[in-house]
């Protein structure tokens, strides 16, 4: 017989609560795949080791592949000097470079295949060799597969080993919307090498320094006055600058998704996505000609002036911006800018909407209170962004006559 208990008027609460520590090692080496580095292994086997051998599935960006002929050769001599640790399962796995495999839904499933091939549990590893593009796609994949595997990313591009790969999200694009699909998962372990850097092409080394101005000028008014006071250096591609400048932005972000109390972005703030509302809508709209990176430059560029307009930044401090990206090599006009849709309307606005969509709530965007001080708005003018865009073009007109003068 049932004991009786109080009938139930409006329903019974009882609160669950519990909480996941995450915590992965972001490791600055160089040459990760010589036999006599350990910390691959070292990040395989974890902070409890374990006789176990670990098996892992490894995809390469198709670029990384290209640049680095003997990497397929030097990761089964990396393998066979550790072998009672680790077991590459199957073949290196190739993956198209860029932002192909974000927009074509067949790679996701071609990876998830390759890890079912290879029996990938969650014991076991998916490690993805590449720029941000194909660390999302895997990383998505390795999320989804199993309710998600454990992911080791070596980021393989100035932008991937200063940013997206150190972080917490991944994605892919869909319906014509960029990161429209994709989840939060935190990485096993995140290796940044060098050597992938040294072979980078000229264009993606130069593409990632905008997140790298993009987070001084949110965070760290000392490094932004370290690039500019470096600025040709970098320019240049000196590979100890680099080295610096990855590192330095890299812990920024650490820093933000660890300390910024919303590591999984449930609140209306994206305050890592300074200059991004455009920058995503220019990649869209140039279909992807423009690299994300140089997309960033110009969002970075637009909402600079914007914010002096909106009289947050100090005068001057926007120009200032603008020359430290150009001495960098970025062009920050670009005609997709003044595109307009068939209402007449400014194309790149359809940006600003699609950036609160995907985090709903109210719009929250971050512009500059200062060099080093984001600040969280919640209205945009059009029309100041119409003039912003408009400065952008005119100042390089009027810089242009300047210096044929
Ligand atoms: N998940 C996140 O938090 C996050 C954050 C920022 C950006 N992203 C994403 O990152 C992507 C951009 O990443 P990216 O800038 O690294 O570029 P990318 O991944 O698009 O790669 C650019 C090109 O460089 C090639 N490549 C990569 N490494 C190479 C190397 N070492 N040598 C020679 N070629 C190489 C690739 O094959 C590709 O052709 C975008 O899709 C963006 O949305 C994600
Ligand atoms: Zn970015």
């Amino acid at each position: 017989v049932l004991e009786r208990r109080p009938t139930r008027t409006w329903g019974a609460t009882h609160d669950q609560r519990f909480t996941v520590a995450y915590e992965y090692p972001v490791v600055f080496t160089r040459d990760a795949f010589d036999p006599e580095n350990p910390v691959v292994v070292e990040a395989i086997r974890g902070r409890a080791p374990s006789p176990k051998r670990h098996r892992l599935a490894v995809f390469a960006d198709e670029g990384v592949l290209a640049a680095m002929p003997h990497l397929e050769h030097v990761l089964h001599r990396y393998e066979n000097a550790h072998r009672s640790s680790l077991e590459i399962v199957g073949g290196i796995v190739p993956v198209p470079g860029g932002e192909a495999t974000k927009n074509d839904p067949q790679q996701v499933l071609r990876i998830i295949q390759a890890l079912a091939a290879r029996s990938i549990d969650r014991h076991s590893y998916a490690v993805a060799i590449g720029g941000g593009a194909v660390l999302d796609a895997v990383g998505f994949a390795a999320a989804i597969f199993h309710r998600g595997v454990r992911h080791v990313r070596l980021p393989s591009t100035v932008l991937a080993q200063a940013d997206s790969g150190i972080g917490v999200k991944n994605a892919v694009n869909h319906m014509g919307c960029k990161n429209l699909l994709g989840t939060f998962a935190p990485p096993a372990a995140v290796i940044n090498d060098g050597a992938f850097i040294d072979v980078l092409p000229p264009r993606a080394k130069r593409s990632g320094m905008a997140e790298a101005v993009k987070v001084a000028l949110i965070r760290d008014a000392s490094l932004f006055w370290w690039i500019e006071r470096n600025a040709r250096a970098l320019a240049a591609f000196d590979p100890n600058g680099l080295d610096i400048l990855i590192e330095r932005s890299a812990l920024l972000h650490m820093r933000q998704i660890a300390a910024g109390g919303d590591p999984f972005e449930t609140g209306s703030s994206r305050p890592l996505d300074f200059g991004h509302w455009s920058a995503h809508k220019l990649e869209m709209l140039t279909r992807h000609a423009l690299e994300h990176g140089e997309a960033v430059a110009i969002g970075v560029a637009l909402d600079s002036r914007l914010s002096a307009l909106m009289g947050h930044l100090a005068p001057g401090e926007d120009e200032r911006i603008c020359r430290l990206l150009e001495t960098l090599g970025f062009d920050l006009r670009h005609d997709a800018l003044r595109s307009r849709d068939d209402g007449g309307r400014l194309a790149v606005l359809r940006g600003l909407r699609e950036f609160q969509e995907h985090l709903g709530g109210e719009l929250t965007v971050t512009l500059l209170a200062a060099i080093g001080q984001g600040i969280d708005v919640h209205a945009l003018d059009e029309r100041l962004i119409a003039r912003s865009i408009e400065w952008l073009f005119d100042r390089r007109r009027a810089r242009r006559k300047s210096d044929a003068a």
